[in-house]
């Protein structure tokens, strides 16, 4: 589906935006030069929708899906074309400094370093500490599910167990051993042959003195990596005290 909209957006969209001569003359530049091309200008502006997963109406007045030449793009009613100008402003400092401390050979920021297609960028776990404060634990999952089923295989979010494992185990040492579980859950809904996922299952269940859960995840983790009884063994033997 995203692939789908992918091609048309570019196969379609594109040719129209320059049939429109839209970018000829721009009224109302305050930050991108004022002699910029309006192939330039085009690229931009394509450039600040994908990479924050926006539309042109996110930060222009104009209705969605009518043609580009009813829009009002000098308008500065839209509170989000603001934001962008303190962006652009900003990713501009930042270039600034990495030419001038580092010298000439140094890697360009642009908006999608840091937004990488989402319009307001956090990770994975980021998302999900928020929900759960607001909504709670089934909060939390909901939008997991939300963020897995929409952004999957996308650059948005790092959806790998070592990401969920690290995050568990940020929210058991923070104080949230519940939500730690429910992350656990999911890296063992996910794979139930997950080592990590077992180990630290076993973890959190000694640390809260759940002896007999704590067996049973510490078996299953020596079960699925041997090479690791080692270290899980005497996890083992302390549960089974
Ligand atoms: C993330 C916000 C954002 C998105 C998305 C965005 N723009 Fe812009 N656009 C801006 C900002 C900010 C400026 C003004 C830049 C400046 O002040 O130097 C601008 C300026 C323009 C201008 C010049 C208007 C003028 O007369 O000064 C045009 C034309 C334009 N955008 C078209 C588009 C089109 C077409 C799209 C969709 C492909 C788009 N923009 C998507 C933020 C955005
Ligand atoms: C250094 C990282 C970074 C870069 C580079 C960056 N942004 Fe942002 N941007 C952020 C963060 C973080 C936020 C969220 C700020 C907040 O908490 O409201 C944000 C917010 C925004 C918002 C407001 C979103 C909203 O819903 O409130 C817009 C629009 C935006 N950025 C556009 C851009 C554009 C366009 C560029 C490239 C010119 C860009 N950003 C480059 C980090 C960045």
């Amino acid at each position: 589906m995203r692939v789908l909209l992918l091609l048309i957006f570019s196969v379609v969209w594109l040719p129209s935006l320059q049939a429109a001569d839209i970018f000829e003359n721009p009224q109302n530049l305050k930050v991108l030069p004022e002699d910029i091309s309006p192939r330039e200008l085009g690229n931009t502006m394509k450039g600040f929708a994908l990479a924050t997963g926006s539309r042109c109406s996110t930060c222009h007045v104009g209705e969605e899906r009518q043609p580009l030449d009813t829009y009002d793009f000098a308008s500065d009613d839209k509170e989000l074309k603001g934001k962008a100008r303190v962006m652009l402003k900003m990713v501009s400092n930042i270039n600034a400094t990495l030419s001038k401390e580092l010298g000439e050979a140094h890697v360009q920021v642009t908006c999608v370093t840091c937004h990488h297609g989402i319009s307001k960028p956090k990770t994975l776990g980021m998302a999900l500490a928020e929900a759960a404060d607001k909504d709670g634990i089934k909060g939390m999952q909901d939008e997991y599910a939300k963020l897995r089923d929409r952004y999957y295989g996308t650059h948005s979010y790092d959806f790998s167990e070592f990401t969920l494992t690290e995050f568990a185990q940020t929210q058991a040492l923070g104080g949230h051993p519940d939500q730690a579980y429910a992350i656990l859950d999911i890296v063992l809904a996910e794979n139930s042959e997950s080592f990590q996922g077992h180990f630290l299952y076993g973890e959190l269940a000694l640390m809260q003195g759940k002896k007999e859960l704590a067996q049973g995840h510490f078996e299953k983790a020596i079960k699925i990596n041997p090479q690791a009884a080692g270290f899980v063994q005497p996890r083992l033997d302390q549960a089974k005290q």
